[in-house]
């Protein structure tokens, strides 16, 4: 039996993890705190909220006398934090909350672990620290040991916090594991990113905004395989290791947007190339050996089955997308694609 916490539970693959972990570990308790911003919503725990080993607060990672006092009353055995400011684009225009919530928030988490003594911090990290690689060069992909480039202020505040999370276990000797995943797709992704936001366009028969010429690569790995593979991880890793999780499919933007509305129905001329990113990474490519070979990890769904599946969800779940486009989306959407 053992108590989790799990900052940003409410979030796209928080809730995905807790759907799943709340279920099939009925003698461990998951606590979720979640400040539920534009981009975290109750609904999304809809299905485990009554589950008498669930509980959820609201409440900021960056409130010190907050989580210090929750780590004091829980004894918690593991954190996982997800909880994070998420959008690239949206880290372009206002950088300072990413500092704010993905460094400060995760040094706040870091030191109340060390303080109240837990036995594992697991922090979720992305590809997107290692920066960016070549078109041209197949043969290149991330290891754990290639050295942090980050490119975006997202990416960059992502980096801060593995150098910190390495940083408490050098100097506290805290038990830590750091997983840097590739993209996720699947249930419950805010549609802002690129695979909800082209499945919600293309239900609306709206253009799909697709940034530069559409060659840019991503690693797309489907959200239940990432949230597997955290799991053993958390409860399978040496303490200070690093995982990388991903290399399942690498695809370009305008090929996967195609692969989806070929999933729809619906025609390529909705397509629409428009002004691109600022600093746009160019490919991130996984190399997933590690977790393979040791923990025994592989993927469960391929790109052709996982994007079945996600569009099946979001056509299923309609409403959904409705009830989470809060003022503040439709802002955003408004300001950010003012031209499409
Ligand atoms: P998300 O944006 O869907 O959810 C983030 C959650 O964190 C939301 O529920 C939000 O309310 C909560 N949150 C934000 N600031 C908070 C704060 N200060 N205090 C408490 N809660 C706060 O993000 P996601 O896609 O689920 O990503 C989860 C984690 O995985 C993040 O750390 C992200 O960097 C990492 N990651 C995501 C991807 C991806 O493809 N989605 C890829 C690599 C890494
Ligand atoms: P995104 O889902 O924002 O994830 P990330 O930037 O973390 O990889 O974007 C995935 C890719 O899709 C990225 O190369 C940017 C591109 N993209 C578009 O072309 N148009 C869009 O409207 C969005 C949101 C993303």
């Amino acid at each position: 039996m053992a108590k989790f916490l799990i900052t940003g539970g409410a979030g796209f693959i928080g809730s995905n993890y807790l759907n799943i972990m709340v279920n099939k570990y009925p003698k461990d308790d998951f606590v979720c705190l979640d400040s539920l911003t534009y981009a975290g919503n109750f609904l999304n725990l809809e299905k485990i909220k009554n589950n008498s080993n669930f509980k959820f607060i609201k409440g900021n990672i960056c409130n010190k006398k907050l989580v210090f006092e929750l780590f004091k009353k829980e004894k918690f055995d593991y954190v996982i934090n997800f909880a994070a400011e998420t959008h690239v684009d949206r880290s372009i225009v206002n950088p300072t909350i990413f500092i704010k919530t993905n460094v400060l928030g995760t040094q706040v988490l870091l030191e109340a672990s060390r303080k109240y003594r837990i036995k594992r911090f697991h922090q979720i990290s992305t590809d997107e620290v290692y920066g960016d690689l070549p078109l041209n060069r197949k043969d290149l992909l991330f290891l754990e040991d290639t050295p942090l480039k980050a490119s975006s202020p997202y990416s960059a505040s992502k980096a801060s916090a593995d150098l910190l999370v390495l940083a408490y276990h050098r100097t506290y000797n805290l038990d830590v594991s750091i997983s840097r995943c590739s993209n996720n797709y699947g249930p419950y992704q805010f549609p802002e990113k690129l695979i909800p936001l082209m499945i919600k366009r293309a239900l609306n028969n709206e253009k799909l905004p697709i940034y530069g010429n559409g060659e840019n690569v991503r690693d797309w790995l489907y959200v239940e395989d990432h949230c597997e593979a955290i799991d053993l991880i958390v409860r399978h890793a040496k303490s200070g290791s690093i995982y990388n999780i991903g290399g399942t499919k690498e695809i370009n933007n305008l090929e996967i947007v195609k692969k989806i509305l070929n999933l729809l129905n619906k025609d390529d001329s909705l397509i629409e190339f428009v002004n691109d990113r600022l600093g746009h990474d160019l490919r991130y490519a996984m190399d997933a050996t590690k977790i393979q070979k040791e923990l025994n990890w592989s993927i469960k769904n391929d790109l052709s089955l996982g994007l079945k599946k996600t569009i099946n969800w979001y056509l299923n779940n309609q409403e959904w997308l409705k009830k989470v486009e809060s003022k503040e989306y439709l802002n955003w959407l408004k300001t950010h694609y003012k031209n499409n």
